[in-house]
């Protein structure tokens, strides 16, 4: 049987002595989806503040019936992968299908949403509330976006490149070169 990491917290700080097997231990696991057509300085931010609250982190490429992608899913998974080298433990994976069921599916507890400003708000809160209604186990967690992210988006990035526009400092440097190589900039 596993415990959670509150019941052992609990267990530690009543003077019980405790054996902490890794069988024993429920990781709190988060997937962030997203689209990540291209990942962004911005997703990164979210990432590493997810991190910090969560023991394991699954940054899930899905899709999204409303969008044209510009990269195809093996484009931004080596993508995220080259801008998430320096923490080798957070998972990318690609998933065709419903978000609760793949987060069912990695037994993760929470989703993962970054929030920019009031306008995601409106898109954000239905999301996740359609997500509660498909799977009540299943709660969303809304981050604040660092200051220095709350404009951007990848498809003003996108578009900024594509005319040639200086996209230094507000995406990883491997997505900054393929997206000189796509637009021939
Ligand atoms: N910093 C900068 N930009 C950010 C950001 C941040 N912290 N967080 C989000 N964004 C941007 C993204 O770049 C993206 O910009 P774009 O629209 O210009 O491409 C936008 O905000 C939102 O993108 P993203 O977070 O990638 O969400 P999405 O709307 O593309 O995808 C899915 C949402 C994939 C999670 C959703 O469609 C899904 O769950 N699909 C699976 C099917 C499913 O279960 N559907 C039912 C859900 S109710």
């Amino acid at each position: 049987m596993t415990r959670s990491s509150s019941v052992l917290k609990r267990e530690l700080f009543s003077g019980n002595e405790v054996t902490i097997r890794n069988a024993d231990f429920m990781l709190r696991t988060a997937i962030y989806p997203g689209s990540f057509d291209p990942v962004t300085n911005g997703h990164i931010d979210i990432i590493e503040r997810g991190f910090k609250l969560f023991d394991r982190i699954i940054v899930a490429i899905l899709h999204n019936p409303a969008k044209k992608y510009l990269f195809s899913v093996d484009e931004r998974m080596t993508l995220l992968r080259e801008s998430l080298k320096k923490y080798p433990d957070i998972e990318i994976e690609a998933f065709d299908g419903l978000l609760v069921d793949y987060a069912v599916q990695k037994n993760a507890q929470a989703i993962l949403r970054g929030m920019r400003a009031v306008s995601d708000f409106e898109y954000e809160f239905q999301m996740a509330l359609m997500n509660r209604r498909l799977n009540r186990n299943v709660q969303t967690v809304f981050l604040m976006t660092g200051l220095r992210w709350i404009f951007t988006s990848s498809s003003i990035i996108k578009e900024a490149a594509c005319f040639g526009g200086n996209i230094n400092g507000m995406v990883p440097p491997a997505v900054n070169q393929k997206l000189k190589e796509k637009f021939g900039r």
